[in-house]
């Protein structure tokens, strides 16, 4: 950092105090990681310098031949991981992905099925202040109110009376393991595509510890960041029959040139997600994430559909006479890093909330495992119950910044 200290001082200590915050929490945003030192070398790497508009060996540009391997590569590893037939690793992020897929496949006006968010889904899922909201007629699922489970019957009520032209799964805060066989089934009998939005789960997926989407659904988008832990983008998976129409939509659809230093930085941590490591790091997420909502239980916290089967798990505040804005800003003071979440039926506001989301994948990263899990468990419900009491919460930061610097 010795160029930008001299040309710019003040972005330079940004990043400092940033790296210092980041090595000071525990990071607990399930849809946050760490990235490796080789992912940050390409990611900051001269590939930023060069326009690429097209794809390889189709460029708009000259001079394309070295950056073109980079993208092949991205390319490559991807089909190799997931098993794709076709891949597109340009969208700049998860959320371009998925515009790109409703925008090759569905007519503006036209129909798409998909999670609503109150229950789990995304933003790009049909929120009506999002683009996709605003430009398709969606219709939302959720999850039962027993179970808590995605209501799969409701589903294919939703399908039979709507006959959507698209169905979505995937979500940014469900707990357990999504059925894609069960979608795939109801998407063919009403005549539907099927697209599967997996970021959260990619990397479980690409160790083989959640259901692959990628053999039953027409698209599969995901972003690279979340458990896949690589820098932030996204990518779509396809069958080859909608792989030109896919590569149509992200360039010249919604996006210019693709940012080339993301796409080398993506086949990186492509390369380290097909290593016998990458494979042990997701079973310890799931470990970690196991051991704490157990621990979280064990302290009376009532967790959204009882458990987990994933990388996260949302607690649902309700019984602690607590909203998540109050959670998050109590954990904030003592160095535990979560975000507030809407739960099920909420009743509270998206800025208020009755729920907070917890993941493991970054803390994962950082070695921890199952005892300092049961340690943050503690620390989590220590700060609930001494949510007013300043001392108790600078008492409890000193411990976790003790923890924190173990790892
Ligand atoms: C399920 C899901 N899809 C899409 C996105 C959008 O990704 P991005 O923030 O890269 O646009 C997210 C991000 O949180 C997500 O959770």
């Amino acid at each position: 950092m010795k160029n930008l200290k001299q040309v710019d001082p003040e972005i330079a200590e940004i990043i400092k105090l940033e790296q210092e915050r980041q090595q000071r929490n525990i990071e607990l945003i399930a849809s946050e990681n760490f990235v490796s030192e080789a992912v940050m070398e390409a990611a900051g790497s001269c590939l930023t310098n060069k326009y690429a508009e097209g794809y390889p060996d189709n460029r708009y540009y000259g001079g394309c031949e070295i950056i073109d391997r980079a993208e092949k590569l991205a390319i490559d590893r991807a089909k190799e991981l997931f098993g794709a037939e076709h891949v597109n690793v340009q969208p700049h992020s998860g959320s371009q992905a998925n515009q790109a897929v409703y925008f090759a496949m569905v007519p503006p006006g036209g129909k798409i099925l998909a999670m609503d968010l109150t229950h789990g889904g995304h933003l790009t899922h049909g929120s009506p202040v999002n683009i996709s909201g605003k430009y398709y007629d969606f219709i939302h699922y959720g999850v039962t109110k027993e179970e808590e489970i995605i209501d799969y019957d409701q589903v294919e009520l939703l399908a039979q009376e709507y006959k959507p032209d698209l169905i979505v799964a995937g979500a940014s805060a469900y707990p357990r393991v999504i059925n894609f066989n069960r979608f795939k089934e109801i998407a063919d009998r009403y005549g539907a595509l099927f697209m599967v939005d997996m970021a959260h789960i990619a990397g479980l997926v690409a160790a083989g510890l959640h259901p692959n989407p990628v053999a039953v659904a027409d698209f599969v988008t995901t972003t690279n960041h979340k458990t896949l832990r690589g820098t932030r983008g996204g990518m779509i998976l396809c069958k080859e029959e909608y792989g030109k129409k896919i590569d149509k939509a992200i360039f010249p659809g919604i996006q210019g040139g693709p940012l080339m230093h993301i796409i080398a930085a993506k086949a990186v941590a492509l390369k380290e997600a097909l290593s016998e490591d990458f494979k042990d790091y997701q079973q310890q997420i799931l470990n970690n994430a196991h051991i704490l909502a157990e621990t979280l239980q064990g302290y009376g916290l009532r967790l959204v559909s009882g458990g987990t089967d994933n990388h996260l798990m949302l607690v649902d505040l309700n019984n602690m006479q607590l909203t998540g804005k109050e959670v998050e800003i109590a954990l904030d003071k003592v160095g535990i890093t979560v975000n507030k979440n809407t739960i099920p039926f909420e009743k509270r506001s998206p800025f208020i909330t009755s729920g907070i989301r917890i993941g493991t994948p970054a803390v994962t990263t950082r070695g921890m495992k199952e005892e300092e899990m049961k340690k943050i468990g503690e620390f989590i419900y220590k700060t609930m119950k001494n949510i007013d009491n300043e001392d108790k919460l600078e008492e409890i930061r000193d411990m976790v910044y003790e923890l924190s610097a173990q790892f």
